[in-house]
């Protein structure tokens, strides 16, 4: 299944744990192609520049947007001073609300199973202001140059109305929230009793800042009107759903807009339908002509969502050898009125531990503020801060190891719900990734040494993701005359390999080579309303070709001639394997797939199938993916820097369908994490709402010289019920890091870290 023996570790069930060095293909020959770490698809073009991203194409008259953002949080305009920025240099079209065209209210995620926006707040149909950084006015104009200066010129006058801009006062009158659907409230026996009562407790309180999107592609789209289409380049990280949602904003079916995305410069939860995307099509419509509308950076931070801030309280009660009995996992975090996302920061603390006694609860507080939404690993990441430290904190008192800690908690079926694991090794991923990082078992003593000024520490902590999977996949397959095959599927690659990978899947499923398939997505017209959210794109395209593969055996077992041998085989007798259709039964009856295709009338072979929701592969599993970090870190005792010098992860997540796409992953996961633990976070002025570090200049990430060696590995056992036998990749590697380092952190100097970022000023 994986690399070879000579080359790959050895994991605790006798099969192969991947690393960076074991990228060997499982088997020999063009056929073979899961597990081969075929280089990105599109890597090349994106290093000579020949991809086209959103803001990239160009039409004959197209015009350049710029945006004028509200300055109050909320309030009414009273006036608007436009005729300046009108009479300006190259400048085609103000619109403000007085002159938009009509249109509804856009429909966000939950509000209805398409709702692709952050928010339902109106766009720019009236005078309200409900967030500090809102668009009041659109620019248009012949160069960009043009249309910023001119947007400088366009006075707003606001009456200004009291606003929630603090996220204290906003808490204060917090609700118990919902998230996808349910409540966020668990409750088994009495916890706080429990807690009371338990012989060993810890009980912990954290917080963590909101995150704002820094994609290395700021949101841009490019738009045109033309015979009754609403053409669309955007960036999007699901074509169908922001088609639709922006189809049902102008009154028109998504029939009538196509809208694409070829390339997407990452993701990660904000690429999705914001405001500039309706007001470029708007003002497009108004002026009658195509339009780019290309975010600066702090455009990015005023009108796109970010990760709200948490408050959380975690704690923990057990026994002397370490049983849970008490798990509390409650707090705090913000939403806007026009969403339903809150930020599910409990969602590991369901189903990582056994505890006989149990508290989940999450409440959000509603504020005046620009739209929370979606970041990588949407709740597991600050969630998995809080929760692995405390069990760190619980570990030393008990002066039992951390991982001994964790294993003796680890649940034989899931904690919450019952069901029993479709596949779960969190285990072996603790006792392969102490193994690789030279792990040393501590009993509540402190490992850390030092080495002149530096305080050298030690510390891990577990990784969690869920697995899911989104209705809308669909996938169509069309083999062609030469004995290829051309993929058609909806989906989106914003730069983690879709392309690449669901070329491997289709090469494994048909027994086509992997050269000859040729796929195509990123586009509303596809097969499918695919969307690359939540790690479960990938496990999705893999059900629909399943599905698209069942009905292509169908066609081909209908073009058997009456003289062969598989003549009148039903389809669930047949396979496609080394280019031929043959029969399972009897594997040397064969048919060339180019015999078939040749055949047939039309000269080509198409079928199209379904991938269908979660439900039908989860309802009867508890399907999650787990993990283990382990890092070193070092903090110079006179100035309190921090530096991450070496981490090492081990993941559970199934089988690994390209491991050199999977290590980028994970190691991204990783460095986005180091952000978050050390660096990121929005600064907000309270009074008035406003983003205060709106730029790279002052909202702190990591830069190549902050990246450490990071050395990742897999168990890479295949979930038997997930249909490629993967669950997901893309999310798990935030979460995980911020905890080991904060226990690294502690390991070294002492001091227990809880808040988010951990800067230098908190170890001084
Ligand atoms: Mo991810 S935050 O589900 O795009």
């Amino acid at each position: 299944l994986a690399g070879s023996a000579a080359v790959a570790a050895i994991g605790a069930f006798g099969l192969p744990v991947g690393a960076q060095t074991t990228a060997a293909p499982a088997a020999s020959g063009a056929f073979a192609s899961l597990g081969v770490p075929h280089v990105r698809r599109d890597g090349a073009e994106k290093a000579r520049g020949g991809a086209k991203f959103a803001a990239e194409y160009s039409y004959p008259g197209m015009v350049y947007g710029a945006l004028v953002y509200s300055t109050i949080a909320r309030g009414t305009i009273t006036s608007l001073e436009t005729a300046e920025a009108e009479a300006a240099p190259g400048v085609v079209l103000v619109m403000t609300h007085e002159n938009a065209p009509r249109l509804e209210r856009p429909e966000p995620f939950y509000s209805s199973p398409t709702g692709m926006a952050g928010s339902s707040t109106p766009v720019m149909q009236d005078a309200e202001v409900l967030w500090n950084g809102q668009p009041v006015a659109v620019v248009l104009a012949s160069t960009q140059e043009e249309a910023d200066h001119a947007a400088t010129l366009i006075n707003v006058a606001y009456e200004e109305a009291d606003a929630v801009t603090s996220f204290d006062v906003a808490a204060e009158s917090a609700q118990t929230s919902f998230y996808a659907g349910r409540d966020l409230l668990i409750e088994e026996g009495d916890a706080e009793a429990a807690l009371a009562d338990a012989e060993v407790s810890v009980d912990l309180s954290f917080n963590t800042p909101a995150h704002n999107h820094n994609q290395i592609e700021p949101h841009a789209v490019t738009v045109l009107w033309k015979d009754g289409i609403l053409r669309m380049h955007d960036c999007s990280q699901g074509v169908d759903l922001s088609a639709i949602t922006i189809a049902k904003v102008f009154g028109i079916s998504s029939a009538e807009v196509h809208l694409s995305a070829e390339y997407v410069g990452g993701g990660f939860g904000g690429k999705t339908v914001w405001q500039y995307h309706i007001l470029a099509a708007a003002a497009s419509q108004l002026a009658d002509r195509p339009v780019r509308m290309s975010l600066t950076r702090e455009g990015v931070f005023r009108i796109c969502g970010a990760r709200a801030p948490t408050r959380q309280r975690v704690a923990l009660g057990s026994d002397r050898k370490g049983r849970l009995t008490s798990l509390i996992h409650t707090g705090t975090t913000m939403k806007i009125e026009n969403n339903s996302m809150t930020e599910p920061f409990f969602e590991q603390s369901e189903h990582m531990y056994r505890a006989d006694n149990m508290h989940l609860e999450i409440r959000a507080g509603t504020m005046d503020m620009l739209a929370n939404t979606f970041m990588r690993a949407p709740g597991a990441a600050t969630g998995t801060f809080t929760l692995e430290v405390a069990l760190d904190e619980l570990a030393e008192r008990l002066a039992i190891d951390p991982i001994e800690l964790r294993v003796r908690n680890e649940p034989d079926v899931n904690p919450t719900t019952g069901r029993e694991h479709s596949q779960r090794a969190s285990v072996d991923a603790y006792r392969e990734g102490a193994r690789r990082f030279g792990w040393v078992p501590r009993s509540g003593q402190r490992q850390g040494y030092r080495e002149g000024e530096w305080q050298v520490g030690t510390g891990m902590a577990a990784a969690y993701y869920p697995y899911k999977r989104f209705p809308g996949g669909a996938a169509r397959i069309t083999l062609d005359r030469e004995g290829g095959a051309l993929i058609e599927t909806a989906a989106a690659d914003m730069g983690m390999g879709t392309t690449t990978a669901t070329a491997a899947v289709a090469s494994e499923r048909l027994g086509i080579p992997y050269d000859a398939i040729e796929v195509r997505h990123g586009d509303n017209t596809l097969p499918g309303a695919l969307i690359a959210a939540a790690s479960q794109q990938t496990a999705a395209i893999g059900a629909s070709l399943t599905a698209a593969h069942e009905v292509l055996l169908a066609e081909l077992a209908s073009l058997v001639p009456a003289t062969s041998p598989l003549h009148g085989l039903p389809a669930a007798e047949l396979g496609t394997a080394e280019g031929a259709l043959y029969s399972l039964a009897d594997p040397h009856q064969r048919i060339p797939l180019i015999d078939l295709v040749a055949w047939s009338e039309s000269g080509t072979v198409s079928a199209e199938g379904q991938g269908g929701p979660i439900s039908e592969w989860t309802q009867d599993w508890s399907m999650h993916s787990t993990g283990a970090v382990f890092t070193e870190v070092r903090v110079n005792s006179v100035t309190g820097e921090i530096r991450v010098p070496h981490i090492t992860a081990i993941y559970d997540c199934g089988k690994i369908l390209n491991s050199k796409l999977a290590e980028s992953q994970f190691r991204g996961g990783i460095i986005m994490a180091l952000g978050m633990t050390l660096m990121e976070g929005a600064s907000f002025d309270e009074r008035n709402g406003r983003v205060m570090n709106p730029s790279f200049g002052s909202y702190y990430m990591p830069t190549h010289l902050d990246v450490p060696h990071i050395d990742v590995g897999w168990t890479d056992i295949p979930d038997p019920q997930a249909p490629t036998g993967a669950r997901g990749i893309g999310e798990i590697g935030m979460s995980g890091p911020a905890a080991a380092i904060s226990n690294a952190i502690y390991d070294a100097t002492g001091k227990r870290a809880r808040d988010l970022p951990i800067r230098l000023d908190a170890l001084m």
